[in-house]
């Protein structure tokens, strides 16, 4: 899978690509990640990529020209199954749209900033916003870092153990059960008894419970129309 993102500010991914499992997967061959400065798309001699909104209000907004000049440079490279623009006013980003994601080839993920970008980026340009919650950040960096990391660690082959990412809260419409290490008991806190059993069927009747209570105490809405009648593979 390729990533591209555009940014003014492509320095603050320096930390996330360094971290363990974007770096992993970049090293395994299953991930290329390109940061693109919206700068060097600039047009003017001061570099600069954003103008005063037409009508008035507070706030610079970023150009059409940059934007399409850097999507264009990479269009013509590859095709790009998405180019998402990461927004506050958008759905939020979701286990489901990760998992979607998570099959592209090529996307590509274009940073909002100031007060945003003129909105013909928006009508032609981009195929998917998303929010990674109802806050504002400073700017779509940390969103497009977020949305990368999510997406990332559900392409075949970046985490170790595949399970894992399919065992995931949410993967099934449920929050993962609790669980527990050694020591079996802390300060008179003991490990749940089942556990330490050797009935697997009763582990794992356990599992689906803890699951399925967990979900419905702390995020219900996640239970909606969804069968959740057979023991998953937790
Ligand atoms: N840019 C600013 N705030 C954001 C948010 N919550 N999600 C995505 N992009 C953003």
């Amino acid at each position: 899978m390729r990533i591209d993102i555009i940014s003014l500010f492509p320095e603050m991914f320096a930390g996330f690509l360094a971290s363990s499992i974007p770096a992993r997967a970049v090293k395994k061959g299953l991930l290329e990640l390109e940061l693109h400065n919206l700068r060097d798309y600039s047009t003017n001699r001061h570099k600069s990529v954003d103008d005063y909104p037409y009508g008035g209000g507070a706030g610079m907004v970023i150009g059409i020209e940059p934007v399409d000049k850097c999507i264009s440079a990479l269009k013509a490279q590859r095709d790009y199954d998405e180019v998402i623009f990461t927004t506050p006013d958008a759905p939020v980003l979701d286990q489901p749209v990760a998992n979607r994601l998570s099959l592209c080839r090529n996307i590509i993920v274009l940073c909002g900033h100031y007060k945003g970008v003129d909105e013909r980026v928006r009508e032609h340009l981009v195929t998917r916003e998303i929010s990674i919650g109802d806050y504002v950040l400073s700017g779509g960096e940390l969103a497009a870092a977020v949305i990368a990391d999510a997406v990332i660690r559900l392409v075949p082959g970046v985490l170790n153990d595949e399970t894992s990412a399919l065992s995931d809260s949410f993967q099934d419409g449920l929050l993962s059960p609790p669980v527990y290490t050694r020591p079996e008991e802390y300060k008179g806190w003991r490990v749940p008894e089942v556990l330490m059993g050797g009935n697997d069927r009763l582990k794992a009747e356990w599992r689906h419970e803890k699951a399925l209570e967990r979900t419905k105490e702390r995020k219900p809405y996640l239970l909606n129309n969804q069968d959740h009648g057979s023991i998953q593979s937790v």
